[in-house]
């Protein structure tokens, strides 16, 4: 409400078009009242003027962003987000792409507002990880961009010194992709020069203020501006502006955009190289033949310069001092005069940034570049420098104005002159409105045969003498007649007296105003040349970077095809811009500067007067007024609003333009909003469409609910259908299976009726025959006859009597079963019975010792399942037929129990050495093999204990008591091959002598006990040792390891 009360307010319109009286005043009074408001966007129909505050406003919060997001153009106050938000909206929606242009002079704002449109776009378009990503690359452009191609000049501390276009390209869901950068024309001259209250561009004194010291000390720089001849050895700081705190922001930035480390640092350095080749000093000296020559005055700067870009001193020293000249086949080396010196090293300085600055905008421009392939919609940013008019102009004012021209007749095209040309195309009734068409200037500058700049070219070109003289004058001749030329001579020749106009310049009548340029340095700064020697210099540099911008250094490549003029490439690229734009939908943001100062809130009616005249506002509201704000051929119009009448929706036999009466008649619009062209409607008001667009939007709701309502009631009636389906196929089977059972039930039952009923039948009708208990008699005869047959049966079909087989026959009868498993166990017990009775005694012991191996071992030792084949031989010496073992023989007399060969380990070594073990029932015998005589004889009263281990080898620890005689030298290790036999069999026998069990331990790790005292055995397992013989390795005097396998 209070924004159309704002559009309305009869003293401050919110749009122009509303005006009234128009006139200059009025319309000066409004734009002033408005600003004073704070209110500095207007409208003209849908351009939007902006006003620079100077200050800032709070008017850019994201409570603002929601505000303008969606709106109704016209229902809200005038805003610059409003103009972004119908751009993204007619791009988004009607698949249409947008180009901003933004124009206005220098300090007018056009940076600003460029960034407030991204930003607005960036805000209201989706979210996501990767288009986050994408948004925040793009709008991270603008700070490095800025920092290298802006700079502080008398009109505006930020001036862009370049002119740039962004192409943001989005899909069809209206997300950002990415965009592409166009530059055009970096005033490179401020480089080596600039107006006293002027600044380099930013990024020399961001890198001195805001670089640590260690970065500083590696590019060779110091922190102070005063020492940099380019930077004018004067002090730079600006108010308000933190140049550290701005190079760690475009720092960051590159960060952002994906520059790696090691590029920032290339780009840096080259930076560097620039600032410091302003210190290189010539001075004179003369040769031998008498010429003046010049030389490096001081070795410091380009050694360390040298340094920086990996060249030999010499080379640069000589491309800086001399120049290669090619007269015929002959190439001679010249030396050059010291101001020549001081030409070559300000061009190679210009050329090295210039060139620079294009590698960071293709840098930039390969990271935010949308892969090939993808479908995409386009929205173009252009912010290029505004008009400039200085008291002395030079080529640069002339090729920014030119451009500037171009804007200005795109602008015209686009909205005055096509618009009324389509009016009497289409045959509408229209009172033609007067504008200035500046074509005749464009044609002026451009015409490629007889324009400006093609007499500049062939100037530029031209043999023999070349001078700024021979161009003027001809540029007098060619135009001596023409309306928006002047020069001293034209003036002349008309008698005119104007004593502003110098000889050596030419005035041409912009559509901004006059502006007078002087021709001294055109030919130079056309022609852009570079001595070979400094390119073939940078060449031969090892730094990668500097290198890769000076291509033609490459000797291999030298072509002696001048390259095109400056005045030539900007226009052609002014030229693919304009096609560009021009095949886009045009949005304005026309930007006035309100007053020279940069003072907040100041306007100086004058100043802005001058604006409003040549931006053209008063021919562009009166167009505007007379004209019709929207036309659209009538069969997209009618796809997209038929939806609006019965009689149209959802579909038009008729054609398309009947349609659009048809819908617009029912409509009940007042007829002098509309318009009917031969192809296209036109509708007056901006307010009719934006009723149109809502409606269509009310509708498109309704349409859309319909949509849904159909798509749930079909998804409701087929999931109702299906379950409806499945519901009766589930009570088919369960009503089938429910009378299935009954019907099973009910014949058991019958048929136990049945039986119940004919057993009664039968016995009432034979009862006469039988006594009473004949069927107990009966029942219990049959039964012994089973049970006899069973245990006849039985008798006959025994199991084999084998005590392994444990086969039984199944009982044929239920009721037998307990007997059967009770006769089964007798049967099984009868037969181990009858085994052990036909045992002989030794077989008996056998089995004994292998029982009592079984409880000893079973699933503690692996090597117990091994020595289950084994049988227990008990001697394995062979002490009876041996006559060499007699002796040994005498000592076992009859009480022998086992004799083996064992290993005993030595307790020091740990090395193992066999021995004969016998083993009585009384004594533990160990003997020597050779000698067959007993060394050890230990009573079995004197063991203690027995230790072995887990695995699957044969060592064993006899634990012998402290007070026995026989271990006098400590506890016995031995290793045996029939372990299990042995230990068991000492089991049994210390059993039978002492009435005692034998301790057995089998375990990892347990402590004996020798002469020099108690050792630590540890059982470690170990690749080493064999697969059944273990190794025992001492591990100093109280450890003892035994590897086994
Ligand atoms: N909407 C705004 N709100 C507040 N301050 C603004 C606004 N627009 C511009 N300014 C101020 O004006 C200064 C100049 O604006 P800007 O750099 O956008 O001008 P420009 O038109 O791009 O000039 P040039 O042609 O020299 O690049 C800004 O640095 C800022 O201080
Ligand atoms: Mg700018």
């Amino acid at each position: 409400m209070e924004a159309t009360t704002s559009l309305l307010d009869a003293t401050a319109v919110g749009d122009l078009v509303l005006l009234d009286p128009l006139t200059e005043e009025s319309l000066l009074h409004t734009l002033q009242e408005r600003f004073r408001r704070s209110d500095i966007y207007t409208y003209i129909g849908n351009v939007v003027i902006s006003v620079n505050p100077y200050q800032s406003l709070p008017i850019y919060t994201p409570e603002k962003v929601q505000e303008y997001r969606n709106c109704n153009f016209f229902a809200v106050n005038p805003h610059i987000y409003a103009i972004a938000d119908d751009a993204y909206r007619s791009l988004r929606d009607r698949d249409r792409d947008q180009c901003i242009l933004i124009t206005g002079e220098s300090g007018a704002g056009k940076t600003e507002a460029s960034k407030l449109v991204m930003s607005y776009v960036a805000a209201v378009c989706s979210k996501g990880e990767e288009v986050d990503k994408v948004k925040e690359q793009l709008l991270q452009s603008n700070p490095v961009l800025e920092a290298f191609g802006n700079a502080k000049t008398v009109r505006n501390d930020n001036s862009s010194r370049f002119g740039k276009y962004m192409d943001v390209e989005f899909d069809f869901k209206g997300e950002p992709l990415g965009g592409v950068i166009s530059n055009y024309l970096l005033e490179k001259s401020r480089i080596v020069r600039h107006v006293k209250g002027e600044r380099n561009f930013h990024i020399f004194y961001q890198l001195l203020a805001g670089g640590s010291a260690q970065l500083l000390q590696q590019l060779k720089l110091r922190q102070d501006c005063r020492h940099y001849g380019y930077l004018n050895r004067e002090s730079s700081g600006l108010p308000g502006v933190d140049d550290a705190a701005n190079f760690r922001t475009m720092q960051d930035a590159m960060r952002v955009i994906g520059f790696s480390p090691a590029e920032v640092t290339a780009l840096l350095e080259v930076t560097a190289v620039v600032l410091k080749l302003g210190n290189v000093q010539l001075s004179s000296s003369y040769q031998a033949s008498g010429m003046e020559a010049c030389s490096i005055a001081e070795p410091q700067e380009l050694q360390e310069i040298c340094e920086l870009i990996g060249l030999d001193p010499g080379t640069l020293e000589q491309a800086l001092c001399s120049r290669t000249v090619k007269a015929r086949d002959e190439t001679v080396l010249t030396t050059l005069s010291v101001p020549q010196g001081y030409y070559g090293r300000d061009a190679l300085a210009k050329n090295i940034y210039s060139r620079l600055f294009d590698w960071l905008v293709n840098r930039i421009n390969t990271s935010i570049q949308v892969k090939p392939g993808q479908q995409r919609k386009v929205m173009g940013v252009l912010d290029i420098y505004g008009f400039e008019i200085f008291q002395d102009n030079g080529f640069e004012q002339f090729i920014i104005n030119y451009c500037n021209e171009k804007l200005q007749q795109i602008f015209i095209l686009m909205t005055l002159k096509e618009e009324q040309e389509e009016y009497v195309r289409e045959g509408i009734q229209w009172t033609p409105v007067e504008f200035f068409d500046n074509s005749i200037i464009c044609n002026l500058i451009e015409n490629s045969k007889g324009g400006i700049l093609a007499m500049l070219d062939e100037e530029c070109l031209r043999p023999g003498v070349v001078n700024e003289d021979t161009f003027l004058t001809k540029l007098n001749q060619l135009f001596a007649a023409h309306k928006h030329y002047e020069s001293k001579e034209t003036q002349n020749a008309r008698r005119v007296m104007d004593a502003s106009l110098l000889p050596q310049c030419f005035r041409i009548h912009h559509y901004a105003g006059k502006v007078t340029y002087n021709v001294t340095g055109f030919i130079e700064k056309n022609n852009d040349l570079l001595f070979r020697d400094l390119s073939q210099a940078m060449w031969a540099a090892r730094h990668e970077l500097l290198r890769s911008l000076f291509p033609e250094g490459d000797p291999q490549k030298v072509s002696l095809k001048l390259p095109p003029t400056a005045g030539f490439q900007f226009k052609a690229s002014v030229a693919t811009l304009m096609k560009n734009l021009y095949s886009k939908n045009p949005n304005y943001i026309r930007c006035i500067k309100p007053n020279e100062t940069k003072t907040a809130m100041l306007f100086t009616p004058e100043l802005v007067l001058g604006q409003i005249r040549y931006l053209g506002l008063m021919e562009n509201v009166r167009v505007r007024r007379a004209g019709y704000a929207f036309r659209q051929l009538y069969g997209p119009f009618l796809e997209r609003y038929k939806m609006l009448s019965p009689r149209t929706w959802p579909r038009w036999a008729g054609s398309d333009r009947e349609g659009v009466e048809v819908l617009l008649a029912e409509l009940a619009f007042p007829p002098e909003e509309l318009a009917f062209g031969y192809t296209k409607i036109f509708i007056r008001s901006p307010r009719t469409l934006f009723d149109l667009e809502r409606r269509r939007q009310e509708r498109v709701a309704q349409l859309a609910t319909l949509i849904q309502k159909m798509f749930r009631g079909w998804r409701c009636r087929t999931q109702y259908q299906l379950m409806r389906k499945s519901q009766i196929i589930i009570s088919a089977w369960f009503r089938g299976h429910v009378q299935k059972n009954k019907y099973k039930q009910m014949k058991r039952s019958a048929l136990i009726i049945q039986a119940y009923t004919r057993g009664w039948k039968v016995r009432r009708a034979y009862r006469r025959y039988f006594r009473s208990e004949a069927s107990a008699r009966l029942a219990n005869f049959i039964y012994r006859r089973l049970v006899q047959k069973f245990l006849v049966g039985l008798g006959r079909n025994l199991p084999p009597l084998l005590v392994t087989d444990r086969t039984w026959p199944p009982a044929p009868y239920k009721f037998l079963a307990d007997a059967n498993q009770e006769l089964r166990s007798i049967f099984y017990r009868w037969k181990c019975k009858k085994y052990r009775e036909q045992l002989t005694p030794q077989r008996r012991a056998l089995l004994q010792a292998k029982l009592c191996a079984s409880e000893l071992f079973k699933d503690k030792k692996t090597l117990y399942s091994k020595s289950l084949q084994q049988p227990f031989q008990g001697e394995y010496l062979g002490l009876t037929q041996n006559p060499k073992y007699q002796k040994l023989h005498a000592v076992a007399k009859d009480k022998l129990v086992m004799a083996d060969t064992v290993r005993k380990v030595n307790r020091a070594s740990g090395k193992a050495v066999p021995r004969l073990l016998l083993l009585t029932t009384e004594h533990l015998v160990l003997a020597d093999p050779k000698a067959a005589q007993p060394k050890t004889v230990l009573s079995l009263g004197d063991i203690r204990s027995v230790s072995v281990t887990r695995f699957s080898d044969g060592f064993l620890a006899l634990h012998l008591k402290e007070t026995s005689t026989g271990g006098a030298k400590g506890d016995f290790l031995l290793i045996s091959d029939h372990l299990i036999e042995l230990v068991t069999r000492l089991h049994q026998t210390f059993m039978d002598t002492t009435a005692q069990a034998l301790p057995l331990h089998i375990a990892d790790q347990f402590s004996t006990r020798f002469q020099k005292g108690d050792v630590a055995v540890t059982v470690v397992e170990s690749a080493k040792a064999g697969s059944d013989v273990p190794v025992c390795k001492k591990r100093g005097s109280h450890k003892m390891e035994v590897l086994v396998h």
